[in-house]
């Protein structure tokens, strides 16, 4: 039995990951709220919202749903236009992995990991997205990709 039996198409995991991911940080916003506006001690948390734990928690929920959102773009493209196959599932799985750059400054600031997860992460995405454009702007004269105009 062949593995790409199992896997979906490239950009659908995107999508559907990329709204989970996007409604996870955002449920996390709620946690946000409760830590600048009712948690106890929460004069000490507002005050040193520049730095440490509390620039860390913003830094999360704001990449979170950034990485979030990119995955749903680069999901609709890949799902959309029908760029080559290989390069793009290599594309979805890197834009996948760079949601690993916001859970793991989560992870930093909860359980002190060390940032290789969120180096990780971040060049993943920077590949994919540089990746895409490349390939999008190599298929300017593809018909398929312009058959709207
Ligand atoms: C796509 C959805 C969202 C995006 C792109 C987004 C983006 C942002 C950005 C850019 C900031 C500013 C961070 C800063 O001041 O440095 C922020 C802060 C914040 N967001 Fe969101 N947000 C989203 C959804 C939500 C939701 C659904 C909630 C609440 C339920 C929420 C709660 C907060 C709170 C409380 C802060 C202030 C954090 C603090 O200063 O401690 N966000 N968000």
């Amino acid at each position: 039995m062949s593995l790409k039996k199992h896997l979906c198409p490239p950009g659908h995991a995107n999508m559907g990951l990329g709204l989970l991911a996007m409604a996870g940080f955002m449920a996390y916003g709620f946690l946000l709220i409760y830590l600048r506006d009712f948690a106890p001690g929460k004069e000490a948390w507002v005050a040193a919202s520049a730095s440490g734990a509390h620039f860390e928690a913003k830094l999360a929920h704001v990449h979170g749903n950034l990485l979030a959102f990119l995955n749903l773009v680069i999901g609709y493209l890949l799902i959309q236009l029908p760029y080559p196959p290989k390069q793009a599932r290599a594309i979805s799985v890197l834009a996948l992995l760079g949601l690993l750059m916001p859970i793991g400054i989560l992870m930093e600031v909860l359980w002190h990991v060390p940032p290789l997860p969120v180096v990780i992460g971040a060049l993943s995405m920077t590949i994919s997205v540089a990746w895409l454009g490349v390939l999008t702007l190599t298929q300017a004269k593809n018909p398929a990709f312009s058959k709207n105009h």
